[in-house]
């Protein structure tokens, strides 16, 4: 926790992380028309802290829309309530699967829970080969109970009867616990067959055609959930789970009576936002910039997931090439010339983009190896306009980012008007905010600044294996619920027992 606090204070005495890069200013000699074409692409990615204030107000209000009944059908930020009602509280026991689909892929945990002591997990990674994301819905979830037979079988465990939850990183409309139907793909997968089905019973008709398996799913839960639950088992003001992967979401504890698409008012409840799809009515259509809407027209999922598209995994490293060839068609990178693989969408990774800022104290020469794997022959002073790109793109993205959590914050202190001052720790897991060298601490910076004065303050944790670990949580309280009371009601799942 110290370390954690170490983090807050230290985004408070930092200056402004990019504010630098405005005032263009290098080694090297440029002429005018290059240093304008430079200072305009690095424009194009900032926002002032006014704009930023006004997200985080829009993410307010979209959140608002989708909590109430009357606005929710048409409100892009879904606010889904995730059946899950309190957090563990560390006596749940027992062997558990976990399944863990929201990429390109997939993962089978095997997880042992012992009251009061640490998780214990094996798992296998599985691929998803493009053909099975793209595919017939239900040779998806063929495949999947494939590879849970298989990851069985290796264990010597394929007679066992093991309750499952299931970590399913997609927007669903979730019933109950173990019922959920699927809103819409998103990241990249398009299975037809499966939009508008429960993926709960699509998962169990797959283990049921095979014959073999004695699995029973308790739970479907979203990433961020599982991240929420994972990290709250260890740090109890844990109130906000935060997935900055190859997608990025948001849940966060919120009271039943702000709930209002359901009936109860009584308890808590976890609100899985799926805040992706902030901006999809047009709210952020003035932040937006040519890149995005090049990125989004050329995107499988067409004016869908707009706020995801300027923060997440799977769209920076593209948004960043987008911007390279701009410039390397404006003469001001790679002496004009183009490579094949930066005329490619979709093969400037993301991985390169942190590669790039974590290797510009090493000097260019590290970053021009990078950038040598997407066969661009770089000089010195190429490599510095590429390192602005990078750190101009990932910047805008945190600091989106932290209006997003700013907003939730405000939000979550709305529900404790008797405390003058509150603390909450956000949990988080996704390779962007882990492996990016600033991403977490320019969130952080951001979230102090647009939190000043509201009474809460807020801190991050990493979140370890929400999806393994949370899920198991999950199913565990479920499982013990319904040991518990002869009268369980799966409508209303009470998740501590
Ligand atoms: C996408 C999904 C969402 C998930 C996020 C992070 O936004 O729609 O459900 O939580 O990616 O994986």
């Amino acid at each position: 926790m110290s370390q954690l606090k170490k983090t807050t204070n230290l985004a408070k005495n930092m200056a402004e992380p990019c504010a630098s890069k405005m005032d263009f200013e290098s080694a090297f000699k440029r002429t005018p028309s290059v240093i304008f074409h430079i200072k305009q692409s690095m424009q194009d990615f900032h926002l002032s802290d006014e704009q930023l204030e006004s997200v985080m107000k829009r993410m307010g209000q979209e959140m608002d829309k989708g909590l109430h009944k009357e606005t929710n059908p048409m409100a892009s930020v879904k606010m889904l309530p995730s059946f899950v009602q309190t957090i563990a509280d560390g006596t749940e026991d027992g062997m558990f699967i976990a399944l863990d689909l929201g990429g390109t892929n997939f993962r089978v945990l095997l997880v042992t829970l012992r009251a009061g002591e640490k998780a214990e997990m094996d798992s296998q990674i599985y691929k998803m080969p493009q053909g099975i994301i793209t595919g017939p819905g239900d040779k998806l979830f063929d495949h999947i109970a494939e590879c849970m037979a298989e990851f069985l079988h290796r264990l010597d465990m394929s007679d066992k009867h093991l309750p499952v939850g299931f970590t399913f990183s997609f927007p669903c409309l979730q019933h109950q616990l173990d019922s959920a139907t699927l809103i819409t793909w998103t990241k990249g997968f398009s299975a037809p067959g499966v939009e508008g089905k429960d993926v709960v019973t699509m998962m169990r008709e797959a283990i049921q055609r095979r014959g073999d398996l004695k699995l029973e799913i308790l739970a479907l839960v979203n990433d961020t959930v599982g991240t929420m639950m994972s990290c709250a088992h260890d740090i109890s003001d844990c109130l906000v789970g935060l997935i900055v992967g190859t997608g990025t979401n948001c849940c966060y504890m919120d009271k039943m009576k702000n709930v209002q698409v359901l009936p109860e008012s009584e308890g808590d409840m976890c609100i899985n936002m799926e805040w992706g799809a902030f901006g999809d009515d047009g709210v952020l259509d003035d932040i937006r910039n040519g890149y995005d809407r090049e990125l989004d027209e050329n995107s499988v999922n067409k004016g869908k997931q707009l706020y995801e598209k300027m923060i997440s995994g799977m769209y920076l490293g593209e948004i960043v090439r987008l911007v390279l060839c701009k410039l390397t068609e404006q003469n001001v990178l790679f002496n004009g010339e183009f490579s094949d693989n930066l005329k490619t969408p979709g093969k400037f990774e993301t991985a390169y983009v942190s590669q790039i800022e974590r290797n510009v104290k090493n000097g260019f020469t590290a970053i021009q190896n990078i950038l040598y794997n997407m066969d661009l022959g770089a000089m010195h002073a190429d490599c510095e306009i590429v390192e602005y790109v990078c750190e101009a793109v990932s910047t805008r993205a945190a600091y989106l980012c932290a209006a997003g959590i700013a907003a939730i914050a405000r939000k979550i202190k709305n529900n404790y008007p008797e405390k003058d001052q509150m603390e909450l720790t956000v949990g988080v897991d996704g390779t962007v905010y882990k492996k990016h060298p600033t991403f977490a601490t320019n969130l952080a910076f951001k979230v102090d600044q647009l939190t000043e004065g509201s009474g809460v303050t807020v801190k991050f944790a990493l979140s370890y294996d929400g999806s393994g670990k949370g899920a198991a949580l999950i199913a565990a309280v479920a499982d013990k619920s319904r040991k518990n009371s002869k009268s369980y009601s799966p409508k209303r799942v009470k998740t501590d027992g």
